[in-house]
């Protein structure tokens, strides 16, 4: 029996988990500071290292609690993110693993977010393709072993889910934006404004959605337009070319299994389209572990731990950590 502890601090949520043997989750405790943040439209990240030292305590202590025992090893968020966010859960996860005489596994949050569809129903077996869609990232990456990526394509401006976020602000949606834009866009028509595909045409595996929230600004500067029409025709136009580059990145790389994860993959709609469009199988996330949580980052520390990269308690944060 294995039993980790993950812990992830990144930006504005602070999840701990315990996860058995590589896939049972025993705990998983998330406290989001959502409407903490809300009044400002963004993370503010002073207040949000803030609260990650006022709850990680407390948050621990619960998941320890649910799930019982011993812990064997402790996974935490070495990078990328917020500098003092990531600061509390490594020194925290730092000080467990000193106390208890355990391995201490950093790991990326990217990969976490890749790890988290082995907690799918679905999960998957390497190689596949990845496409991560989140806050701050939308990329492909063929992922030909376990921790070896190769980013085949990203974004050269926006992410996607700061797209969804920027454009929800435009509208006077709340934050975060994917979950109103997609309840907004429920009762709209998608076909309603022809937006922009960024650098949909032609083979470039690259991303841009920044054109994509200028079209949305310019045609609500132009007339009034009711804004479930502009939610549901800006979310199929954004759903829209992560199915048009994951197709190609299939066609290209001969990929024979897709990985979508990150933030944005609880969008109902892109789930569909890549569930329904692609001709290879999807491997997804539960609804309840596309958003930062402790579970994904115990996935990934687990792994890393059977291949044996451990780290010690020289290791640091990274704002920047790259994946590949
Ligand atoms: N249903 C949804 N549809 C579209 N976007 C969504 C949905 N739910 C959440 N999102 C978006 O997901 C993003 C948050 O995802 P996540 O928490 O993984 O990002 P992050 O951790 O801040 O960034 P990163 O993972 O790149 O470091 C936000 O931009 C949010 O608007
Ligand atoms: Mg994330």
């Amino acid at each position: 029996m294995n039993r980790i502890l993950g812990i992830e601090t990144s930006c504005d949520e602070t999840g701990v988990a315990v996860l058995q043997n590589g896939r049972e989750i025993l705990a998983n405790e998330v406290a989001s500071q959502v409407a903490i943040h809300a009044p400002f439209g963004g993370v503010v990240p002073e207040i949000a290292s803030r609260h990650h030292t006022e709850c990680i305590t407390q948050l621990t202590q619960r998941a320890l609690d649910a799930a019982g025992g011993a812990i064997d090893a402790i996974a935490v968020t070495q990078g990328p993110g917020l500098s003092g966010s990531l600061m509390v859960g490594l020194n925290f996860g730092k000080a467990l693993a000193y106390a208890w005489g355990v391995p201490l596994v950093p790991v990326h949050h990217i990969e976490g977010h890749i790890f988290s569809a082995f907690l799918g129903p679905d999960p998957p077996e390497f190689p596949f393709l990845a496409l991560i869609v989140s806050g701050g990232h939308t990329c492909l990456i063929q992922c030909e072993a376990p921790h070896r990526y190769d980013i085949i394509g990203s974004t050269r401006d926006d992410a996607v889910g700061e797209c969804f976020d920027k454009v929800a602000r435009l509208l006077n949606l709340p934050y975060p934006g994917g979950p109103s834009i997609q309840r907004a866009a429920e009762s709209g028509d998608p076909h309603a404004i022809e937006f922009p595909r960024g650098m949909a045409k032609g083979d470039s595996l690259e991303f841009s959605y920044s054109g994509l929230k200028t079209a949305v600004l310019y045609a609500l500067q132009k007339e009034t337009l009711p804004v479930a029409d502009v939610a549901a025709s800006f979310q199929h136009a954004a759903v829209d070319t992560l199915v048009i580059k994951t197709k190609l990145a299939i066609e290209k790389t001969g990929a024979n299994r897709l990985v979508l994860a990150g933030g944005v993959a609880a969008n109902k709609l892109l789930r569909e389209r890549l569930a329904n469009d692609l001709d290879v199988p999807v491997s997804m996330p539960p609804f309840a572990l596309c958003l930062d949580n402790g579970a994904m980052i115990a996935a990934a520390g687990g792994s890393r731990l059977q291949h044996g990269m451990v780290g010690d308690l020289r290791a640091g944060v990274y704002a920047n950590l790259p994946l590949a």
